[in-house]
Parts: C-alpha cells; structure tokens; sequence
C-alpha cells in the first residue's frame, strides 16, 4: 500500500497555497484515509465525513463557545482575548443565552425579510443593471460586494444619506475575520466597529422615539414589550448580522458565477429554464460553500465516528468534505444543477443554523437570474481567478467578466 500523508487542518485551508487554490484534493485524502482526524498541535479534531459532520453540527448538547475549549486549540487561539470585555453574539452563546437571544432576534429577521422581499430583490436589480455592458469589469467589486451590504442596510434601516459611510464601517469591520489583519487593518476594524456600534445606538434611540418599517425598530419594540435583550446584545448582533451576512454572501454569488461561467452545460440548462436558480443556489453551496467549516466544543466525553474524545476538546467539521462525501451525493465532484436531493451542510446545523440561509438564498437567486438576464453573453474575461487568503473562507478577490 503506497504511504499515506496525513494532512493537517491549516494545510486544508487559505493559510496554504495549494488549497487556497483547491482544498478539494486533500480534504478528500482526509475523508478517505483519516476522516476523524486528531491534529495535535492545534489541540483540534477534524471531522470530513458527511455523517460525522451532520450529526455533530446537529447535536444541541455541545457546546459554542470557544472558552470552553482546551488551553491552544487552533479556533481558541485566534478569537479575542476572553479577559476583554464586550458582549458575545449568538455564533459564539451557549445555552439558555444562545436561546433567549437568538429566537426574538430571528423571529423578527424572518418577519422582515418576507415583508421586504420585494425591495431586496429590486435592490439586487439596481445593482446589477448599473454594472457597464460591453467593457470587462470585477464582478466581485461591482456586483458581488455591494449587492449583501445594501441589502442589510435597508433591511435594518440605515438611511439612505449614511449608506456609504455604513459600508465602509461594515467593510472595515469584517476585517476581524482575518486572523492575518496587520496592526493598521487592526485599528481600521476597530474604528469600523466602533462607528457601527455609536452609529446603532443613535439608531436605536431614534427608532424608540418614532418607530419605521424596519428590523431596529422591530427589535426595540421587542424589547420593550419584554423580550429579554439588552442594548448590547441588540448592537452586537446586529452587527453579527453584517459581519456574518456580508462577505459570505458576496462568495456565494461570486462562486455561483465563476462556476456556472466554467460550466457552459450548467448555464445553458439555467438559461433555458431560469426556474432552475433555487436548484442552482443549492448545488453552488454545495460544491464551493463560502464557508469552510463551523466548530463545536465536546462538552461530555464521547465517540464520535468510532473515535474517544473528551469534554473540551474542539472539533471542527469540515462543510467542503461533507459537501463532496460519494457516501451521499453521487459523482460528488461534478457540479450538476438538476441534482434531485441536495442535503448540504453549507449552512451548518442544529441551534446554530445559519441565521442567514434564506436571506443567503432570496440575494443569490435573484442576482443570478437578473445578472444572466442582462448579460446573456456574460463570458469570463480575466485569467484564472485569485482566490482570497482567508482561512475557512472561500472566494475570489476579484473575477473579471465581460457582458
Ligand atoms: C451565503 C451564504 C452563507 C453561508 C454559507 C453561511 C454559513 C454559515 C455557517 C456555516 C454558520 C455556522 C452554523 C453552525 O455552526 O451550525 C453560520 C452562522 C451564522 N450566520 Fe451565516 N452564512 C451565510 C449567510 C449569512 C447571512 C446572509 C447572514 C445574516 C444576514 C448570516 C448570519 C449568520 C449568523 C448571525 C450566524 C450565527 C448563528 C448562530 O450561531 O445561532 N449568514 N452561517
């Protein structure tokens, strides 16, 4: 038998180069050759087979919050400091906090969505129709960047006159994502989360004392009429709501188009029958997830996929092993927008459940359905595109099209 090389989990992600590129190839080496992976060095375990992800991203006994973790473990070491002060949004909470605050928050987020779907989807619109015909131009930043942002900003209510203040508040405070950020993208995020949080509070003062049509003055009116939120909880997460919307969004169209322009079969089947987009979505999730992985801490000991683990220990679940395991989606790496059954976990699972899907979905839909509309002769006009050095993340700096 030849040697097997085990991986490790950085080597499976935008730190490294060649799976920067790919991660596809080694996350299926894992999967095949050490699907329950314990990488020592970063105190982590490695999950890549579908069951195992599904059923630990699922279980509501685990736990979140990376505090919980082992002393060193990876997703530990690069989070802030638990000494600092400052409120944890859901993605982090645990129970009964991660409950009481979540449920009110999304109650109102769906409400919202469905009353505005309308508006967002002519956002989308505007957005695309103002990209320039017959000249090449960066799809990312003229379409895929925009198109989250100006749809959150008017769902929570920011008013027109702050829109491009807001945005570079939002853009500079996803910096906090990456881990690599130099001292000066430090100071900007922080900067842009502080302006967002001064920004909301004014918000949220202004909408108590005259409500509007929108989600700040849905979650004050909750507030007051008892639900257990405070101001802090209310800003942090809404400002999760950017932060989480944001840049994940902005991949999913991104990858979306990228991979239908490389699939001229693909396109041609959505062209003809532009009812195929929800499909599309699903199946762009699926095969290039804007999100890599998601996390949970053990909070007992247990067997996971036949391996011991203990309580404390961090396991991280790969979304893009799942997403390709042949144990349930067959011919796992050809991208097929008629697949019938498309179960991924791109949005993870369980009571942390991507808070976003349908709002994910609604933008992604109808920015492909209206961006093929108006450019039907869309083509890629750069050289292979320059995927982002983030890690966990997936998605292009830029992609340079011509319709
Ligand atoms: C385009 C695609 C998106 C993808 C692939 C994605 C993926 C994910 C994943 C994998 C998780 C973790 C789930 C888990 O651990 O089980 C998550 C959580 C979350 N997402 Fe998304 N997301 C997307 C869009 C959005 C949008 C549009 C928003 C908000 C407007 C959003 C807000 C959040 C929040 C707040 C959480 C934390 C939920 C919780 O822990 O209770 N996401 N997302």
């Amino acid at each position: 038998m030849a040697a097997q090389h085990t991986w490790s989990i950085v080597e499976t992600t935008a730190f490294d180069e060649v799976a920067r590129d790919n991660p596809h190839p080694r996350l299926r080496d894992l999967r095949e050759t050490c699907p329950v992976m314990r990488d020592e060095p970063v105190k982590t375990w490695f999950l890549t087979r579908y069951e195992d992800v599904r059923d630990t991203v699922n279980d509501r006994t685990l736990w979140r919050h990376w505090k919980n973790s082992e002393e060193g473990a990876l997703l530990r070491r690069m989070d802030r400091d638990p000494d600092e002060p400052g409120t944890d949004s859901i993605l982090s909470m645990d129970e009964p906090d991660h409950s009481r605050v979540r449920l009110p928050l999304a109650k109102a987020f769906y409400a919202r969505i469905n009353a505005m779907k309308p508006k967002i989807e002519a956002i989308i619109d505007e957005v695309i129709d103002s990209a320039p015909h017959g000249e090449p131009f960066d799809l990312i930043g003229e379409i895929a960047v925009p198109i989250p942002i100006l749809v959150i900003a008017a769902i929570l209510g920011v008013e027109s006159e702050r829109f491009r203040e807001f945005r570079e508040w939002s853009e500079a405070s996803i910096l906090g994502l990456n881990p690599l950020r130099t001292p000066e993208q430090t100071e900007l995020m922080e900067w842009g989360s502080a302006q967002l949080t001064a920004y909301f509070t004014e918000l949220m003062a202004a909408r108590r004392a005259e409500p509007r049509d929108d989600l700040i003055s849905d979650v004050v009116a909750l507030q007051a009429a008892g639900a257990p939120l405070s101001d802090d909880e209310v800003r942090t997460n809404l400002t999760a709501l950017l932060i989480g919307g944001n840049l994940t969004t902005t991949d999913l169209i991104g990858n979306g188009v990228w991979l239908l322009l490389r699939h001229p079969g693909e396109l041609a089947k959505l062209k003809a029958d532009p009812s195929l987009a929800a499909a599309a979505v699903e199946e762009i999730l699926r095969y290039e997830s804007p999100v890599a992985i998601t996390n949970r801490v053990m909070s007992e000991d247990r067997e996971v996929g036949g391996c011991p683990m203990h309580a404390h220990q961090s396991v991280i679940t790969s979304l893009h092993a799942a997403n390709r395991d042949p144990a349930v989606f067959e011919d796992p790496n050809s991208f097929d927008i008629t697949r019938k059954h498309v179960p991924h976990v791109a949005f993870g699972g369980g009571s942390h459940m991507c808070i976003g899907a349908p709002l994910a979905r609604i933008e992604a839909k109808q920015a492909l359905a209206r961006l093929f509309q108006r450019f039907p002769d869309l083509k890629l006009a750069g050289g292979e595109p320059v995927w982002r050095a983030l890690p966990f993340f997936r998605g292009m700096e830029a992609l340079i099209v011509q319709g």
